[in-house]
């Protein structure tokens, strides 16, 4: 198969390694010819590190690196039979690419975009033949990352829902089928990780060190929230929370934090600048944990009740199948164990009883209990 892939930078890169180890021949374009020169070095590097570390032959990797093809013109795409857009997240930007890209390519070429956040059937619309515009949407790093989230517009055609469902499978990925809604699976049903942890930090119920012991000691989770946060970058992670909060018109439960929006202001962005919400210099203090039981399974079972409660809205709303959304969450991030599932193991009453106490204190719209979760529950008892 012969596959464009626009945008070389973090994820582009990643999409071309996977594309051409499984065997296609990539066209990899990118308008800055200092960007395609940095993915081609960084793409060398990897080989050669897969290569010393005994996990690819030196003939399989030169092969896989004869298979990207890096592109000057746009126009070197013509004879691609799918091309993934990941370039900056700008609809404006995006959709002026896709028409240029349409007087380009062949009639039966499938034009998918990378985005996170915008929506399929606004850039889909941007297209003379908008039934041939899906939404994949790879995880980062893409080579490391199986799970593959497969968005067709309201426009998009069956049978290339189809294509590139298998070409996404064919490529050892595991694609999991979204509807075209804010944040797709993952970035929406994982908003809660973050977002209750900064609650409870904010209403000074703990603190962060205190938090991420809580949810990675009673949850099994590999890093805590404020860690993961400094992790995907402040910047990063604030603007998917913004959007997502913004496109579901101002529900509550998706609501920014201060505490994260100051952060950003600062130029606090995490690892990547050395601060964030911890501090990543060499004699940076390590900070202290209050290991209080009590207090830590109540900062759990509050942040995982409100998880599990999004996972339910999600099926509610056909986002996408039960095993699809617990696929999505232990393959996509890493989560040790489905929502829904871990929701049924502790019992979906007691998940519905956290959540109407949460709205009981409260009185927020944003601890309302799916009616889903109460129906499950129900069905369950
Ligand atoms: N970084 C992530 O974790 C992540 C995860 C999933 C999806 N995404 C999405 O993938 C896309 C790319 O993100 P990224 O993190 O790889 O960005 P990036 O900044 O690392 O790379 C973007 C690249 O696109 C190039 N570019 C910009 N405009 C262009 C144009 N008009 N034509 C050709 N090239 C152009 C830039 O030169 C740059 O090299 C975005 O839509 C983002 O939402 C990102």
């Amino acid at each position: 198969m012969i596959v464009g892939v626009i945008g070389s930078g973090t994820m582009g890169s990643g999409i071309a390694q996977v594309a051409a180890t499984a065997g296609c021949k990539v066209f990899l374009f990118d308008e800055s010819a200092i960007a395609l020169q940095k993915a081609e070095s960084r793409l060398q590097s990897t080989f050669s590190s897969l290569v010393e570390k005994g996990k690819l032959s030196f003939e399989k990797s030169a092969e896989i690196r004869s298979n990207i093809q890096y592109a000057s013109s746009l126009q070197e795409l013509k004879n691609a039979e799918l091309v993934i857009e990941a370039i900056v997240e700008n609809k404006e930007i995006k959709a002026k690419l896709f028409s240029n890209l349409e007087q380009i390519v062949s009639n039966d070429c499938i034009l998918a975009s990378n985005t996170s956040s915008l929506s399929i059937a606004s850039l889909a619309a941007s297209c003379k033949k908008p039934e041939r515009f899906i939404g994949i949407h790879f995880f980062n790093p893409a080579p490391l990352m199986a799970l593959v989230e497969i968005i067709p517009a309201v426009q998009t055609s069956e049978i290339v829902m189809t294509k590139a469902f298998y070409t996404i499978k064919a490529w050892g990925k595991i694609p999991v089928k979204a509807r075209d809604t804010p944040g797709f699976i993952v970035n929406r049903v994982a908003r809660p990780f973050y977002g209750e942890a900064l609650r409870i930090f904010d209403e000074g119920l703990a603190d962060m060190p205190t938090i991420d012991w809580a949810m990675k000691t009673f949850g099994g989770f590999k890093m805590g929230p404020f860690e993961l946060m400094d992790f995907i970058g402040n910047d990063v992670n604030f603007t998917v929370t913004e959007t997502v909060f913004h496109s579901f018109f101002c529900d509550p439960r998706y609501m920014p934090s201060f505490t994260q929006k100051r952060m950003v202001e600062a130029g606090y962005l995490g690892r990547k600048t050395g601060r964030g919400f911890y501090d990543y210099s060499p004699n940076a203090i390590k900070p202290s944990v209050d290991e209080d039981p009590d207090l830590g399974k109540m900062i759990f079972d509050r942040t995982l009740a409100m998880l599990i409660n999004e996972a339910a809205e999600a099926l509610h709303y056909g986002i996408a199948s039960t095993e699809d959304i617990d696929l999505a969450m232990t393959k996509g991030v890493n989560y040790p164990k489905g929502l829904l599932n871990w929701g049924k193991e502790i019992g979906l009453q007691t998940i519905v009883n956290q959540m109407d106490n949460l709205f009981e204190e409260y009185h927020d719209p944003r601890y309302r209990a799916s009616s889903k979760l109460r129906k499950m529950a129900t069905e369950c008892a």
